[in-house]
């Protein structure tokens, strides 16, 4: 499909200059109307469980393929990315003696989890790498590695300013200590091509309302199977532990013989959230179908680029890498007041947000999808030009 035929599929783009999409995505047309159809059928039907449970497992596995797992059996659904880092991580053995690595480009629910097992006592030290003017150098991770580390946790591509990691590198020092990596891919979803087998990632978190133009009530948590034996009990449910009926018949909640099963259905809980499922199946179609990802380097050469140069020309400082292999396709423009900055380009019917970059200062966030044209960057750019000389709150380069 060409940009104008796709526009059509994303039909924000009829009205905004969208540019949000560490934020979020808007949905499109087909994620929208599948939901309306399964409003439409809880209404009229009530319950169609026989149809709507087993559904979490074809989605998981149009999910699984994308990120190059090996089956579905490693994917778990999750409501959100905070409660799919939790179930991991709450079937974890740690103990005072361990310590997670994570980053300070993180979001926050990839720090507080952690920083809860410690409270508990279940965790001895969590060890945060600070960025250096928004990138992460590989050898900060080196030296906070060792072989009590249990876990390294690092965004994929960071919200707070675009930085991606090279997550291949920091799995391979992960492994050499003996720890797992993690990624947490929300920010990259729908963006970037994900192989997890390839880049040696353990477990990936994500959810479905960013990048890949879905809807929000939803997300996956990926386990590698490999890892299974090694992990407890943790946060589950009715849907992760599923004795047969016979054995439920003949030994009811008998805790000696519960037996967590195989895969990475263990991390599920209770129903799964149908109506966005139905909405995340057809945006996981649509990205397939339209090989929305694998625009992702012409994202970056026909937006980002033409994007950063424009707010460079007017002095402004940007907060984001501008080694392309080191950046998604967000970035982060320094101003003293961000909030104002996003309700004026609002007024403007131009969408972006902000957000703060540890370390340096906050930021308007920009960012572009695949299916922007060079004429919205424009039209943003202008408005900066705009906002630079009425509100003279961008901090200069
Ligand atoms: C990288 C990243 N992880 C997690 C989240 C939040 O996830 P959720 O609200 O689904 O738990 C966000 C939201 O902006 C994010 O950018």
């Amino acid at each position: 499909l060409n940009l104008t035929e796709i526009r059509k599929h994303v039909p924000i783009t009829e009205r905004l200059t969208y540019i949000n999409h560490a934020a979020a995505g808007p949905l499109t047309l087909e994620a929208a109307n599948e939901m309306k159809r399964i409003v439409d059928e809880q209404m009229y039907l009530g319950s169609n469980f026989q149809v709507w449970t087993p559904y979490r497992k074809f989605i998981a596995e149009k999910f699984a393929k994308i990120i190059g797992a090996k089956s579905k059996e490693e994917i778990a659904y999750a409501p959100n990315v905070t409660t799919g880092l939790w179930a991991f991580a709450s079937s974890l053995k740690l103990g005072k003696d361990k310590n997670v690595v994570i980053t300070d480009l993180e979001f926050g629910t990839n720090i507080w989890i952690w920083h809860a097992l410690k409270a508990q006592g279940k965790l001895g030290e969590l060890r945060i790498v600070r960025n250096v003017k928004g990138d992460i150098p590989i050898e900060k991770f080196k030296d906070a590695i060792d072989k009590n580390t249990a876990v390294v946790g690092v965004t994929y591509v960071s919200s707070m300013n675009g930085f991606r990691a090279n997550t291949k590198e920091i799995a391979n020092l992960a492994h050499e200590s003996g720890a797992l990596m993690l990624s947490d891919a929300f920010q990259a979803f729908g963006l970037v091509p994900i192989d997890v087998q390839q880049e040696g990632i353990d477990v990936l978190a994500t959810g479905t309302y960013k990048w890949i133009l879905g809807p929000s009530g939803y997300g996956f948590l990926y386990v590698k199977s490999s890892i299974l034996p090694d992990l407890g009990i943790g946060l589950t449910g009715w849907q992760g532990i599923h004795p047969t009926l016979k054995e439920s018949l003949e030994h009811p909640f008998d805790l000696e013989r519960l037996e967590l099963p195989q895969d990475a259905t263990r991390f599920e809980t209770g129903v799964h959230p149908i109506i966005p499922a139905y909405g995340v199946g057809a945006a996981l179609d649509f990205a397939v179908q339209n090989q929305t990802i694998s625009k992702f380097e012409d994202t970056q050469k026909r937006l980002v680029a033409p994007l950063m140069e424009g707010v460079k020309k007017l002095g402004a400082k940007v907060q984001s890498p501008e080694d392309f292999t080191k950046l998604g396709a967000t970035i982060s423009i320094a101003d003293k007041n961000p909030p104002e900055a996003v309700d004026f380009f609002k007024k403007r019917g131009i969408i972006v947000s902000w957000h703060w970059v540890p370390g340096m200062s906050p930021g308007i966030r920009v960012a572009p999808h695949f299916y922007n044209t060079i004429e919205e960057v424009d039209r943003f750019l202008n408005a900066l030009k705009e906002y630079s000389t009425e509100k003279a709150t961008l901090i200069k380069a």
